[in-house]
């Protein structure tokens, strides 16, 4: 991957010469472990310490750490990158109370922690409680600068609380009111999930919670890495995906709930289109998209063969973008990048809010930051409705056929244009999601394949013909 190289922080090798020689053989134990640790499946090597910074002088250690891991050589890989870089917030005391034993990741044999427990720092109140004390208090600690939202109000003394369904990162409760999200794998560069709520709070656009705190990494030589965000926590709200399920599960209709849905996403859409560039889709730009897509649809053709008999018509899909009229409404921005029912929360009053601006953080960072047609969001969302329609047993297509209709009426009626106006490129980019799902489900969740194989022949047969909806 293209990301910039994090380059050691300056300084830190004379502090604290065998910190990291101590803790090596219980992070190499312990880190792949974690379910957000991103190299599964390849041993942990070494690791190299980019940045120490101790937060609490005897019990809260911050610490980004490269892990090396040697990289199975794939298509057009080029030489093993410097490995990626993680976040961790280490707690240590002389003795580990009982609550916090499921936390414990060691005792070093040496170096400057011997005789300390060293354990998961997100799981102790006291560590989660100092993390908000830092973040109420603009300034630096080390590499570390703590910034605060004009206006933001953050009382002191919330009660923390871990949030279990943690994924790529780890994220914190504090009395119900704020929700702090770190980021595990941190790469140089403002984070889309800090950078476009800032954007959209500044544009006065109330579906996505506004930024109350940050934290980012200032490194030399690279630019600034965000590392956590704390936002207002939408208390009692559902998520897109479990409300949809239990829908479902009663039989019920959700055609209301996603016409709001579509309605959400025009807006934040809007928003995004007027607080940060956009660039038009001239046929350069449309053709660069197409590339990218056949590169794509090939590339998981030749892991996953039973795309294979899928792969022309699907790639005729792809061609049809560079026959798009040149239009003013053909444009590209930022857009939300990794859209579905379970980025969706639904609070108390029945609004809907969006959350997780990340992107998919399995592609650089570089790439996730471009402008993309609002389109692709769009598809997200109709290919998240196809997966829960499939998730119900017995399979019910015409729930997700009507779901797909009402979100793109919503969407349109949100002022958001209509996603069928072109068809070819809501086609191309379902398609592109489809394929995504196919190679993710075939690497993990081979019992899942089914769901983006029958939307790969519903859009292989639709090629050339009207889109299916
Ligand atoms: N502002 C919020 N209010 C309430 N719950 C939230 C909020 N932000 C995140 N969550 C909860 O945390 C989960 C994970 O947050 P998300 O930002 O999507 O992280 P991830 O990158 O791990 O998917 C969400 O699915 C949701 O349940
Ligand atoms: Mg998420």
């Amino acid at each position: 991957m293209s990301e910039a190289v994090i380059r050691p922080a300056a300084g830190y090798e004379s502090t604290r010469p065998d910190l990291l020689a101590s803790l090596d053989p219980l992070l190499r134990a312990w880190l792949p472990r974690q379910r957000w640790f991103a190299g599964k499946g390849r041993p942990v090597t070494g690791f190299s310490l980019v940045a120490s910074t101790e937060l609490l002088p005897s019990g809260l250690l911050h610490l980004l750490v490269r892990a090396q891991q040697p990289t199975v050589p794939a298509q057009g890989e080029a030489a093993p990158g410097p490995g990626d870089c993680y976040q961790l917030l280490l707690g240590f005391r002389r003795t580990l109370p009982p609550h916090l034993a499921p936390a414990l990741i060691g005792h070093p044999e040496h170096g400057p922690l011997a005789g300390y427990a060293v354990y998961e720092g997100l799981h102790d109140p006291r560590v989660a409680t100092l993390l908000l004390e830092r973040l109420r208090t603009p300034g630096r600690s080390g590499v570390l600068r703590f910034e605060l939202a004009p206006g933001a109000d953050i009382p002191g003394g919330l009660a923390p609380r871990t949030l279990g369904a943690e994924q790529s990162n780890s994220s914190l409760v504090y009395g119900e009111r704020f929700i702090l999200k770190l980021l595990r794998r941190v790469v140089p560069g403002v984070n889309p999930d800090l950078e476009l709520p800032l954007l959209l709070a500044r544009e006065g656009c109330s579906r996505v919670p506004a930024p109350a705190a940050w934290c980012t990494a200032e490194l030399d030589g690279t630019e600034p890495l965000t590392l956590g965000v704390l936002q207002p926590f939408l208390a009692g709200a559902e998520d897109g995906w479990e409300l949809a399920l239990r829908t479902l599960a009663k039989g019920d209709d959700f055609r209301a709930q996603a016409h709001a849905l579509g309605r959400a996403t025009a807006e934040v859409h809007a928003a995004l289109a007027s607080a940060a560039p956009t660039v038009s889709l001239g046929p350069p730009q449309r053709e660069q998209i197409a590339d990218a897509m056949l590169e794509r649809l090939r590339a998981t053709a030749q892991d996953v063969p039973m795309l294979r008999p899928y792969v022309s018509s699907l790639g005729a899909a792809f061609e049809e973008l560079r026959e798009l009229p040149d239009t003013d409404d053909l444009f590209a921005q930022r857009v939300h990048g990794d859209l579905h029912l379970g980025q969706c929360l639904r609070t108390a009053d029945g609004s809907w809010n969006l959350i997780d601006f990340e992107g998919e953080p399995a592609r650089p960072l570089a790439e996730r930051r471009k402008p993309q047609p609002a389109v692709r969001d769009v598809a997200g969302m109709l290919r998240s409705f196809d997966y829960a329609a499939r998730s119900h047993q017995p399979w019910a297509p015409r729930w997700a056929e009507d779901c797909r209709a009402a979100y793109c009426a919503g969407y349109a009626a949100g002022g958001g244009g209509d996603p069928y106006a072109y068809p070819a490129l809501l086609r191309a980019f379902e398609t592109d999601k489809a394929v995504y799902e196919l190679l993710y489900e075939a690497r993990h969740r081979p019992d899942w394949l089914p769901v983006p194989m029958a939307a790969i022949r519903r859009l292989a047969d639709a090629s050339g013909g009207p889109p299916h909806h």
